[in-house]
């Protein structure tokens, strides 16, 4: 590392169509760790849809990133100097900052000591970390699915989405999957067990949700927003239950924020409409977990990563996945 760390930046804030020439690979120094500091080398970047919210003029989880500064993101890193008692050298370390780049200091008190019962420790940027837990969160901990309720969920190739689509199976519960290819649709109900798919890229969602459900959807997991949301607001069943977990068909939009445009039905059929985030969860992890190893041990859960390696297909891998490029969760290792 001789002193500096590379990091990736944006050149300027994204517009509309953004690419990979939007991003800048730059240097900086990279300082001894003082009282209670630790150096950690990242060794798998986290790639999220919502760092697309901070790279436009818009504040989303983080304030917007200036041009020029390192992106925050999340990394999984080990040790590499501490001056920090209770954290030594060889441990391994989750930040929610510090990704986008190669390495970096930071107090130890800032950072969650990991350790992977089975070796694979980038399942903290996915199954055992954000988007597991928000799965686990969405499913467990607001829709409560009973067996042989209907249960729509899109993005659900996706990180988050295929954990729920397989939660919600372990329960009992009727799943309609949809995302943006036929093979993801194949992998969805051949591999993942959803009961119907639809490829909201060619079929309109909301009428096809008519068909496939038509007494009504109990229940909706929703990662998409926009048109969607509408489609499956105007899709529930009385007394039905809706969970927004995220808005991505919004992340471009001039205003993600934007509510669907037919709230009133959901006065008129009694719908409950939750959002939720995994910082909620974040507290339960260890219970988390534990559910998704007995899942796994018994069968009943297949963990998806998608990896590009080296910090220079940043920028590209993460627009690949905003475009649905990824199944499972998408990583980036170094
Ligand atoms: N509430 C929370 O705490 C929390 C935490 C993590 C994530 N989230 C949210 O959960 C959602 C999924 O996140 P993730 O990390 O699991 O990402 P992901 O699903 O692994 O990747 C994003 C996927 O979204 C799909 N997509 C992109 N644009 C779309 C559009 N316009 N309409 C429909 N689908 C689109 C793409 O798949 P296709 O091939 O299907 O298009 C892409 O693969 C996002 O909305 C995210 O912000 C919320």
């Amino acid at each position: 590392m001789a002193g500096t760390v590379r990091f990736i930046a944006l050149r300027h804030q994204l517009g509309s169509a953004p690419a990979p020439e939007d991003f800048a690979l730059h240097t900086m120094p990279l300082t001894a760790p003082g009282e209670g500091e630790v150096l950690v080398r990242n060794l798998w970047l986290s790639v999220d849809p919502y760092m697309r919210l901070s790279m436009s003029t818009q504040a989303g989880l983080h304030a917007p990133v200036q041009p020029g500064q390192p992106l925050p993101g999340g990394a999984v890193g080990v040790v590499e100097k501490s001056n920090a008692p209770g954290l030594a050298a060889g441990s391994f370390v989750v930040t929610m900052v510090h990704g986008w780049r190669d390495a970096y200091v930071a107090p130890a008190a800032t950072l969650q000591q990991v350790t992977a019962p089975d070796g694979n420790i980038q399942r903290f940027l996915g199954l055992y970390g954000l988007t597991g837990i928000t799965a686990w969160g969405g499913i467990h901990g607001v829709l409560k699915p009973e067996a042989d309720e209907t249960i729509y969920i899109n993005a659900a190739a996706g990180a988050v989405g295929s954990i729920a689509v397989q939660l919600a199976r372990s329960l009992g519960a009727r799943v309609i999957a949809s995302a943006g290819s036929d093979a993801k649709g194949e992998w969805l109900t051949g591999t993942l067990g959803a009961d119907a798919f639809i490829n909201y890229r060619r079929e309109n969602v909301g009428a096809r949700l008519r068909e496939l459900a038509p007494d009504g959807l109990a229940m909706a997991f929703d990662n998409v927003g926009g048109e969607q949301l509408e489609g499956i607001i105007e899709a529930m069943a009385p007394r039905g239950r809706i969970a927004l977990c995220g808005a991505i068909a919004l992340y471009e939009a001039e205003n993600y924020r934007a509510g669907p445009a037919n709230l009133f039905t959901i006065i008129e059929r009694h719908v409950a409409m939750t959002g939720f985030n995994a910082g909620f969860y974040f507290g339960r992890a260890p219970e988390i977990i534990a559910d998704f190893a007995r899942l796994e041990a018994a069968g009943q859960l297949v963990v998806e990563e998608t990896v590009v390696e080296g910090l220079e297909a940043m920028p590209k891998s993460f627009l690949d996945m905003l475009g649905g490029a990824n199944t499972g969760k998408m990583l980036v290792r170094l």
